[in-house]
């Protein structure tokens, strides 16, 4: 499932973010990747020990957090702290697949692993900023070329290949991360969003009380049998 959450960020909090990154010291994106994404990736990002990461990640993960729609398509388990990247001067990311399982170091924490099965894309600048940069996702259904407002959020399944295309104009500014979902499987995961999708849209338009019980039981014992927690 490739699914398109608009407004995830305000305006208010997008331009503090911009003016912090603006700011920021943006170190080679190849610092964070292994032997074959080195080989395609052409971007800066801002360190993973860095404060001012550390401090715009947590803004990221509470905006998600007020997100009901993210919440629904994503039934997030454990998610990876933010990154932040920027694209510039012909700055790529060639086709390659994310890692599966990644380390979660905390600080006075053993450490844990998340399992990517949504990637997770923060356009932070506007589509008129920058030239190229868009990201294309390739699945069964072909390519898929995604450049969405600065704000708006992309989700899709770590499994498929994916790139960024040369920016060739101004600068490309987004926030990334991993999520490890209560629901492994996607095509179960869209089943259980369109079902929530569908109770909500009845509840809202005055549906059958005690089918809208009965639909909504159903939801949370398929959630049951299904999730992993
Ligand atoms: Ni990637």
């Amino acid at each position: 499932m490739l699914l398109h959450v608009p407004d995830i960020l305000g305006p208010d909090q997008l331009q503090q973010m911009r003016a912090a990154l603006d700011a920021a010291d943006w170190t080679d994106g190849r610092e964070t990747v292994g032997a074959q994404g080195a080989q395609v990736k052409r971007n800066q990002q801002l360190p993973d020990a860095s404060p001012l990461r550390e401090q715009l990640g947590q803004q990221v993960l509470a905006a998600l957090d007020r997100s009901p729609l993210y919440f629904a398509a994503a039934l997030p388990l454990r998610t990876l702290p933010p990154r932040f990247n920027r694209y510039t001067g012909g700055g790529e990311y060639g086709f390659h697949v994310d890692g599966s399982v990644m380390a979660l170091d905390r600080p006075g924490q053993a450490r844990s692993h998340v399992r990517s099965d949504l990637s997770c894309t923060l356009f932070l600048s506007e589509p008129d900023e920058y030239d190229g940069g868009e990201l294309i996702i390739s699945d069964t259904y072909g390519e898929h070329e995604v450049k969405l407002p600065a704000g708006d959020l992309i989700l899709y399944p770590s499994s498929s290949l994916h790139k960024v295309v040369p920016v060739t104009r101004g600068a490309r500014l987004a926030s990334f991360f991993w999520v490890q979902s209560m629901i492994r499987d996607d095509t179960r995961r869209s089943l259980l969003l369109e079902m929530d999708t569908a109770i909500q849209t009845l509840t809202r338009t005055g549906g059958d009380p005690a089918a809208v019980l009965q639909l909504t039981g159903v939801y949370h014992n398929l959630l049951r049998g299904w999730a992993e927690v």
